[in-house]
C-alpha cells in the first residue's frame, strides 16, 4: 500500500526526448518516491511547489543544485548541502553514475545505489537525480527548475583539465559554500589502510603520524580527489566545535503522546546499513534518539584501530541523517535507567549491536525486562553492516603492504563480529 507521502506526490513530466536515459534505481523504501525520470522525492517537496514568502503571499520557491560523486558520504559533503539548503527553499542533489566517475576521476568506493541513497537519507535533500553529469550544463539546471549550482570552494575538473562549472559560471548561475576542512574520501580510506589511530586523539604534532608518509599516489585509484599540490595525504584535523554541533542538529523535541524509540551503535563510516537500521528504527515511532558510543568503547568491542571515525565526526554523520531527531553523544554500551529516563522516557528500544557487552553481561537486560526490547531488526543489521565495512578493501588493487594491513584490519573485525554473535 503506498505511503501517505507517495500517495501526494506526483512525478516529474517524462524526460526530455534529447536527454540521457536516467539509471535505474533499486526500490527504495519508503518515505522515497522514484519518479518516471529516474528523480528520487526523499523529502516530499518538489521544485515546483509554491512556498509562503516573509510577506505571507506564494511564491516559486528558490531552488538549488548540487552535484557530485558522494562517496563514501562524510559530514564534508552533509555540510556542503547543508549551506547550500541555507541559501534554498528546495535542494536538488545530482549524483554522478560510477562509470561517469570512472572516466573523470577513478572508481568510486561506495556503488551508485549506495551512494545515491546516502544522498537521499541526508536531511537537507529535497531531490536526487541519479547519474547526473560530470559537467553540469544549463540543460540539467532548467531541467529540474533550479535557478543555480552551489559547490565548494574548490575547483572540479574533467579528466581533460576543463573547469567542471564553466557554463554555469557564464550564465552566472553559480554560487560557493565553504569546503569543510579535515574530511575527505581519500582522508577515510587512508585511516582505514594505515591502520592509524591518530583520528582517536588530540595531536602535538603533524610530523609524528605514519598518514603523514603516506604518499596521495599511493590511493589515487580511488575516487578520491587527493590534491596534486599536496604530495601526501593529510590527517584528521577535525576540530569539534559546539557551534558545527548545533547547525547539525535539528533541536526538536517530542510532542506529547510521541512514541520515543532508543537505537545505539557506534555508526563508523556512516553507510547503508546504518541508514537502513535508522529507517527501521524511525518506523517504531515517532521520535528517534540514537546514542552513539565513545571511541574507547568502540575500540574495546572492536578492536584494531576502529572506530575509523572519531566520536564527534561519527555523531554529525549521524545527526545529518532525516530519521534521526536526537542524539545522546557518548552513551554507554549498556542500555541503562539514565539513557531510558534522563532525555526523554524512552517507549522502544532496538536491539541493533551484539548482546554481549565485553564483560559478557547483556546490554540490553534492563529494556528487555521492562518489555520494551525490540530484537527483530537485529538480524537484517548484521549482515548489512558487517559486509559494508569489511567490503572496501577487497574490491581495490592496493599495494601488497597495504592489502596486508587491510586484511588484518578485516580478520580483526570479523573476529570481534563473530565474538559477540
Ligand atoms: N565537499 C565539501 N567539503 C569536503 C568534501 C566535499 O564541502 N570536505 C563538497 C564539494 O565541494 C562538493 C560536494 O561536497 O560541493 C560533493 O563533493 P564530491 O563531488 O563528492 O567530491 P570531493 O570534493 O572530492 O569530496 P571528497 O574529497 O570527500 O572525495
Amino acid at each position: 500500500m503506498a505511503t501517505k507521502q507517495q500517495q501526494q506526490l506526483t512525478p516529474f513530466p517524462a524526460t526530455a526526448a534529447s536527454a540521457p536515459a536516467p539509471a535505474p534505481v533499486a526500490a527504495l523504501p519508503p518515505p522515497y518516491m522514484v519518479a518516471e525520470d529516474g528523480a528520487i522525492y526523499a523529502s516530499g517537496r518538489k521544485p515546483t511547489d509554491l512556498v509562503t514568502g516573509p510577506d505571507g503571499k506564494l511564491r516559486k520557491p528558490v531552488v538549488v543544485w548540487v552535484d557530485g560523486c558522494f562517496d563514501m558520504m562524510h559530514y564534508g559533503h552533509a555540510n556542503a548541502l547543508r549551506q547550500a539548503k541555507a541559501m534554498a527553499d528546495i535542494l536538488v542533489v545530482g549524483v554522478h553514475s560510477d562509470a561517469e566517475i570512472l572516466v573523470n576521476k577513478g572508481p568510486t568506493v561506495m556503488k551508485e545505489q549506495e551512494r545515491y541513497a546516502a544522498v537521499a537519507a541526508c536531511k537537507w535533500v529535497d531531490v536526487v537525480v541519479p547519474d547526473a553529469p560530470y559537467f553540469t550544463t544549463l540543460h540539467v539546471l532548467d531541467k529540474f527548475h533550479c535557478d543555480f549550482c552551489v559547490h565548494g570552494d574548490d575547483i572540479t575538473t574533467l579528466a581533460d583539465g576543463t573547469d567542471c562549472y564553466q557554463e554555469v559560471k557564464d550564465a552566472n548561475r553559480y554560487r560557493e559554500c565553504k569546503r569543510t576542512q579535515g574530511v575527505s574520501t581519500t582522508e577515510l580510506v587512508g585511516r582505514m589502510l594505515l591502520m592509524t589511530k591518530d583520528h582517536h586523539k588530540r595531536r602535538s604534532s603533524l610530523a609524528q603520524s605514519p598518514i603523514t608518509h603516506f604518499k596521495s599516489e599511493e590511493l589515487e585509484g580511488f575516487s578520491s580527489g587527493a590534491s596534486k599540490s599536496a604530495p601526501y595525504t593529510t590527517i584528521s584535523h577535525f576540530l569539534p566545535t559546539s557551534r558545527r554541533i548545533v547547525q547539525f542538529s535539528e533541536g526538536r523535541e517530542p510532542m506529547p503522546g510521541d512514541k520515543v524509540v532508543y537505537v545505539d551503535g557506534d555508526f563508523d563510516l556512516f553507510h547503508v546499513g546504518h541508514i537502513e537500521l535508522l529507517r527501521a528504527a524511525k518506523a517504531q515511532g515517532d521520535y528517534l534518539l540514537v546514542g552513539v558510543h565513545d571511541d574507547q568503547t568502540v575500540n574495546a568491542i572492536k578492536g584494531s584501530n576502529f572506530p575509523l571515525m572519531n566520536l564527534h565526526e561519527r555523531v554529525l554523520s549521524v545527526l545529518a541523517c532525516r530519521f534521526v531527531d536526537e542524539v545522546v553523544i557518548g552513551a554507554p554500551f549498556k542500555v541503562t535507567k539514565e539513557v531510558l529516563e534522563k532525555v526523554y522516557k524512552v517507549d522502544v528500544v532496538v536491539v541493533a549491536k551484539p548482546e554481549h557487552d565485553i564483560d559478557g553481561a547483556d546490554p540490553y537486560a534492563l529494556p528487555r525486562a521492562m518489555g520494551i526490547a525490540q530484537r527483530k531488526l537485529y538480524e537484517e543489521r548484521k549482515s548489512a553492516c558487517c559486509a559494508k565495512e569489511t567490503q572496501i578493501a577487497d574490491e581495490f588493487d592496493l599495494p601488497e603492504s597495504h592489502k596486508a594491513a587491510a586484511q588484518a584490519a578485516k580478520a580483526e573485525a570479523l573476529k570481534a563480529a563473530n565474538g559477540h554473535k
